[in-house]
């Protein structure tokens, strides 16, 4: 099938190379053509594993093109839209500018029967709003919200764990949601569910989704403050509740919390769109959740304060990790490296490393000082912090290795990702969160 996907960042350009590499024909359309330019030769402009594959072979099989030109859209079955809907400036909502542009740019380039398929995370409402301005061009507006994460981005869509399409009512929404079956035809013979609903529905997945995600990351981590008080370990609490299969492990890692380009914002634009709608008590529990998240992050801080006898001044601080999680060079929101521009606010002298997130850190934050090689990054520390958990510190740096580079002997593990007793018998101090 014939598809446009608007806006190639993480979603559209994963999403644009994943349908070509499932057999559709895909062009990719965005306002910055730098980014296109990039995509165009196959180069994908953000780290994310398995992209630069889909996108090199997509673009020699010529199923795959790019353009900053929407009137290449006409002739497309389906326009999946995919722009951005960050944080507002001044505020918690949405700013859904990109959003509102994608679909005005695309107006006058549908035909009749087309379907304008919304992927981007937006308010609930947001769809009826837009299908108004849809309606009159014959083409039928749909959502169709994505749950991709970062570092399993393509395996999320090529292979993803449930599809949803909200359609309007009747034969138009009947329609609309047949076209998508045959979108998404490989996935759906393998038995991934398909979940046909309304668009309000659609919209509230999945920022319900977010939010439980969020929610369960935050109880962790408020048991892990109640662990600090009473000597408790909340890894052993969370392994223990999680062998119940109505809780779960999964998402119960306590530490210094979540970040990134969705789950923050995403709590707070429901928290506001819950306003609007006369309902903000509903969720006003993400205001907590959000708040505890934030807690830790100090909590880290001031593990590493602990850690030095109480002062980082002056003292040779190294932070093991950048991007907001592994496998992603997102540093967006980064709970990493806010703990790293906090340390170095109290006087630190902060070294960061990272696999893949240096460039963008140093970019946004030009102040400290960036190694890339970890070994170095390590040598004459006072003070170590994993902040996030890849694998180059959680699982190949041995306590006897990092002691042969480092001065110090403190290691405060933020991701509660290394083995306590192997520290503490190199000689380290383990400091982990909500662990005695
Ligand atoms: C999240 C959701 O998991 C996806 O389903 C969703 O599609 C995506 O947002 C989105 O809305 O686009 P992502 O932002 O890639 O995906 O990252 P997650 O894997 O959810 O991790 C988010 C943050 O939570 C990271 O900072 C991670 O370190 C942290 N986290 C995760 C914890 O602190 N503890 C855990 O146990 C798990």
């Amino acid at each position: 099938m014939r598809l446009s996907v608007i806006g190639c960042g993480y979603l559209g350009a994963v999403h644009a190379a994943a349908m070509a590499s499932i057999g559709h024909d895909v062009v990719g359309i965005d306002v910055d053509q730098r980014k296109i330019e990039a995509l165009s030769k196959g180069e994908a402009p953000f780290f994310e594993p398995g992209l630069q594959e889909i996108l090199a072979a997509g673009i020699a099989s010529g199923r795959l093109q790019f353009t900053t030109d929407m009137a290449e859209a006409h002739g497309a079955k389906v326009h999946f839209v995919g722009v951005g809907t960050p944080q507002q400036k001044d505020g918690y909502a949405a700013d859904l500018t990109y959003v509102n542009a994608a679909v005005d740019g695309l107006l006058p380039f549908l035909s009749d029967g087309d379907i304008v398929a919304g992927k981007s995370t937006v308010p609930v409402g947001t769809a009826a709003a837009l299908a108004e301005r849809v309606t009159p061009t014959g083409a039928t507006l749909v959502w169709n919200p994505e749950f991709l994460r970062e570092g399993f981005a393509v395996k999320d869509t090529i292979d993803p764990d449930r599809l949803v399409a909200g359609v309007p009512a009747g034969a138009e929404g009947e329609q609309a949601a047949e076209v998508l079956r045959e979108v998404y035809h490989p996935a759906i013979a393998k038995g991934t569910p398909f979940i046909v609903t309304d668009l309000a529905t659609a919209e509230l997945v999945k920022v319900a989704a977010n939010a439980f995600l969020a929610t369960k990351i935050s109880f962790i981590n408020a048991m892990a403050e109640i662990a600090e008080v009473t000597g408790a370990d909340v890894t052993t609490l969370a392994d223990a509740i999680g062998h119940d299969a109505r809780i779960g492990r999964r998402f119960l890692g306590a530490g210094i919390g979540f970040g990134g380009g969705c789950l923050p914002k995403d709590i707070r634009a429901f928290s506001a769109r819950a306003e609007e709608l006369g309902r903000g008590e509903s969720v006003a529990f993400l205001r907590e959740v959000d708040n505890i998240n934030l807690r830790r992050r100090d909590r880290a801080v001031d593990l590493v304060v602990e850690g030095l006898g109480g002062s980082v001044f002056k003292k040779n601080v190294t932070v093991l990790g950048a991007a907001f999680k592994p496998h992603s060079d997102d540093i967006r929101d980064s709970p990493a490296l806010d703990v790293a521009v906090r340390l170095h606010g109290l006087g630190a002298w902060v070294t960061i490393t990272d696999p893949e997130a240096l460039g963008n850190a140093e970019r946004l934050h030009p102040q400290l000082n960036y190694v890339a090689d970890r070994d170095e990054a390590l040598r004459g520390a006072d003070a170590v912090i994993v902040v996030t958990e890849w694998d180059e510190y959680r699982r190949e740096l041995s306590p006897e290795h990092a002691a042969s580079l480092a001065t110090g002997r403190v290691i405060v593990d933020g991701r509660n990702c290394l083995d306590a007793s192997a520290w503490r018998a190199a000689g380290w101090e383990y400091l982990g969160m909500g662990r005695p």
